[in-house]
């Protein structure tokens, strides 16, 4: 077999050799027996070289320089990859990309819940919560809503269709949060200060800006000299934090059973006023009612629609969206 045969059975037999190797010991001893310095096929090769020609040994330097570059080349290469960790692993090739899966979040109206709470927090409210399922005293009478008055129609709330009654009259789904305020005075000595949010229903025509079922945060303060001035501070407070330091609120002169001096807040939206929520100082009749001395105490109360911060936050027009489980309108939240 002449020379160039030769060299050229070198690099085949190189090649199968590296191919077959399958771990670092195994490609190791390729090169030993390839590449080896001291001895090894490679020196068989050299030594053949001796033997050939002056004039040959030109063509057949470069040729053997060559094979043996890429030879070096391909058992580097193999080194470097059996080097690496396994991509098998029990049968599993973990280099395959996996399956793609999208990662579910918090609903909107649930984000803007923890947002106002954690804002209130940092006002020094408490949280506090309660039922859903409430009675006419909590939802009515202490709140200072006498039996005939129209807030009570059984037309304008969801009354539950139970003979279950409880020491506080027939149940319904509560209206308003400022059942909570009840609640809390009964069972709290002031100063109180206290947020509650939650859910309210109320059998609304749905609209873009109206729905059966909505939350409130009601707001509650009662202790020494609380006065109308604290309430307008906390609300303008409370909105620059979650809308932004220029948004713009204006409380109206209004009516609620429960409080005296009543307002109705609005917030600007472009060149419109959005309700926004009810206020006021604490009734004293519900003061009393609750055991409280509204000589030596004074509080305000305040509810807000939870749906209608957030709308105006994300310039969302439409408040059926937040319940229609639409994830394309919900994912962009
Ligand atoms: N509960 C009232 C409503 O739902 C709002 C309100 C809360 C008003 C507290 C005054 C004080 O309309």
């Amino acid at each position: 077999m002449d020379a160039i045969a030769q060299l050229a059975l070198y690099e085949a037999d190189a090649l199968l050799a590296i191919a077959a190797a399958t771990d670092a010991a195994g490609i190791e001893a390729v090169r030993i027996q390839f590449l080896g310095k001291k001895q090894g096929r490679l020196k068989d090769l050299q030594a053949l070289l001796g033997q050939v020609t002056p004039e040959e040994r030109p063509v057949l330097g470069k040729k053997f320089n060559e094979v043996k570059d890429r030879v070096t080349a391909v058992v580097e290469e193999r080194q470097a990859t059996l080097a690496q960790p396994a991509a098998i692993v029990d049968g599993v090739d973990v280099t395959l990309p996996g399956t793609p899966f999208s990662m579910g979040h918090r609903h909107p109206i649930s984000q803007t819940i923890e947002e106002f709470k954690s804002i209130m927090v940092r006002l020094g409210f408490d949280p506090v919560d309660g039922p859903e399922i409430e009675d006419e005293f909590h939802n009515f009478e202490a709140l200072n809503i006498p039996l005939d008055h129209p807030a009570r129609d059984p037309r304008d709330n969801f009354y539950l269709a139970t003979a279950e009654r409880t020491f506080g009259g027939p149940l319904l789904m509560r209206s308003q949060t400022s059942t909570v305020q009840i609640r809390v005075m009964q069972n709290t000595q002031p100063p109180v200060r206290i947020v509650s949010i939650g859910r309210v229903y109320r059998p609304d025509e749905m609209d873009d800006t109206h729905s059966c079922m909505f939350h409130q945060m009601e707001g509650l303060m009662v202790d020494k000299h609380v006065t109308m001035a604290d309430l307008k501070t906390v609300l303008r407070l409370f909105a620059q934090a979650y809308l932004g330091k220029d948004v713009v609120i204006r409380f109206r002169p209004s009516f609620f059973p429960f409080t005296e001096p009543s307002v109705e807040v609005d917030m600007k939206w472009g060149d419109r006023w959005l309700e926004i929520g009810g206020a006021g100082m604490v009734d004293p009749n519900v003061l009393k009612a609750v055991g409280y001395n509204p000589d030596e105490v004074s509080g305000f109360a305040f509810g807000l629609g939870v749906e209608r911060f957030c709308m105006r936050r994300h310039n969302n027009t439409d408040i059926r969206q937040f319940y229609a489980s639409d994830v394309r309108f919900l994912s962009q939240f």
